[in-house]
């Protein structure tokens, strides 16, 4: 198979926007550059703005008076590639295979960002014209917490005015199974390491005298939950909103009991929250995992030593009526409290990211599903999903609109794993989805 864009998905893929480590910027940067270029090329007014982070590319049709105003919102920017042995191709060389792109960022969020590009820009081919303004809003930091663009978003409100908000970013229920996704949960993320003995030591000597930071790391990360794999941070679930009953019959009815988890992420079993399903504890309950763990010797064969620290990267995904900053209270202290006191504990919060809820069956959300319709010539299901998009609250708050959430991912995509992929199919689906997603909108009220 080859498409006329297959070439510019490559291009868009190669560059190593990997916007959590310091040391990409460059690469981040020059990506924003693509985005500039593909953007002018289209014949729409395009800025790049610099940040204290990475740059935050805007581009808008000629805004015509009277005619309701589309604001698609993505980013360029990816998650890191490792582990890298895992990988079959290379993740910067985008390869395909059996209708699929190979490299990071193909599903998250380079691909569905381009497919609204692409959607518009055939759009404008055709017909010279769109039949809603578009401004197109592109930022470099979602991966790692969409930190500059809060602040972009306040200083540059006039010019983001906007009816109405559609992102790609979310997922399918399955290949051919389009979803509108009308919950996301939220996140915050916090780094704890504990400190032991000035200087690592050697084991023999000091076994047995000296305390070992990673031994009581894992005994503090262990009574993050019950035995029942709820979490065990008091106040937790104090303001979680229970899932409705018609969410619960909705979800049931699709296609993903527990053998399906079990394949797509093969693994023999599940793990989670006692009393939910696996498709709800995804979607509607919090949760805290470890995403990182380390301390003391890595390498080949062994070392007797006993590690000087040990820390824990931790993320807790919140479901409505959570609020990051009161979770993060009542971790500290709970953290506090548990703390061996043969160590010192260093807390650092690290991003955060309400979670997010919107009304499936407003006028937009309507049009959006005709879209989705026309599209995959099926009934989009609708979902809640449990990734986090940081910055939604912040969008609807400051500019006002309605979000609308219309996702490519495929449960299978590996998006932030190795052999992250994303169907050329779903490309040119997206291109089919933006260009009936504008016109479905152009014709509400
Ligand atoms: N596209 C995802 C969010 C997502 C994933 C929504 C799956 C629905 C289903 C987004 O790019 C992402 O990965 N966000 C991060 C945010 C974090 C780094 C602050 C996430 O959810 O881990
Ligand atoms: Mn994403």
């Amino acid at each position: 198979m080859n498409t006329p864009y297959l070439a510019e998905f490559f291009e868009f893929l190669r560059f190593q926007s990997i916007s959590t480590d310091p040391l990409y910027a460059p690469q981040v940067a020059a990506c924003a550059g693509w985005l500039e270029q593909k953007f002018q090329r289209m014949g729409l007014e395009t800025r790049v703005y610099p940040t204290d982070g990475h740059p935050i590319v805007v581009a808008r049709s000629e805004r015509k008076p009277g005619m309701r105003t589309l604001l698609i919102y993505g980013h360029y920017d990816v998650q890191p590639a490792d582990p890298l042995d895992q990988w079959t191709t290379p993740p910067f060389e985008p390869t395909l295979k059996d209708g699929l792109v190979y490299a990071r960022g193909a599903t998250d969020n380079k691909g569905q960002i381009l497919a609204h590009i692409l959607g518009v820009e055939k759009t404008l081919k055709e017909t010279d014209d769109l039949p809603v303004n578009v401004v197109f809003l592109v930022e470099g930091e979602e991966e790692s917490g969409s930190e500059s663009l809060g602040r972009f978003l306040e200083e540059h409100k006039e010019e983001l005015q906007c009816d109405l908000i559609a992102i790609s970013d979310t997922g399918m229920v399955a290949r051919g199974i389009p979803a509108l996704t009308y919950g996301l949960r939220g996140i915050l993320s916090m780094d704890v390491k504990l400190c032991g003995a000035e200087s690592d030591l050697h084991s023999g000597i000091y076994g047995g005298v000296a305390p070992n930071p990673a031994t009581l790391l894992a005994r503090l990360i262990a009574s993050l939950h019950d035995e029942r794999f709820r979490v065990a941070v008091p106040g937790f679930y104090d303001a979680v909103v229970e899932l409705q009953d018609w969410e619960r019959e909705e979800w049931a009815r699709l296609p993903l009991d527990d053998d399906f988890f079990k394949k797509t992420i093969r693994s023999h079993a599940l793990m989670g929250e006692e009393g939910y399903s696996a498709v709800e504890r995804a979607w509607g309950r919090p949760t805290a995992e470890v995403n990182g763990i380390g301390g003391g010797y890595q390498g080949q064969g062994s070392k007797t030593v006993i590690p000087r620290e040990a820390f824990a990267k931790l993320t807790f995904r919140l479901v409505p009526n959570q609020v990051p900053e009161a979770i993060e209270a009542s971790l500290c202290a709970f953290l506090k409290r548990i703390c061996p006191p043969q160590v010192r504990m260093e807390i650092t919060p690290g991003h955060g990211g309400e979670p997010f809820l919107c009304d499936p069956h407003s006028q937009d959300a309507l049009a959006a599903r005709r879209a989705l319709v026309r599209t995959w010539g099926v009934e989009p299901a609708l979902i809640r999903e449990g990734g986090s998009i940081p910055i939604l609250h912040t969008l609807r708050r400051t500019l006002g609109a309605e979000i609308l959430l219309l996702g490519l991912a495929l449960p299978d995509c590996a998006c932030h794993a190795p052999n992250e992929s994303f169907p050329l199919e779903n490309l040119e689906a997206g291109i089919r989805l933006n260009q009936a997603l504008l016109e479905e909108l152009s014709r509400v009220r």
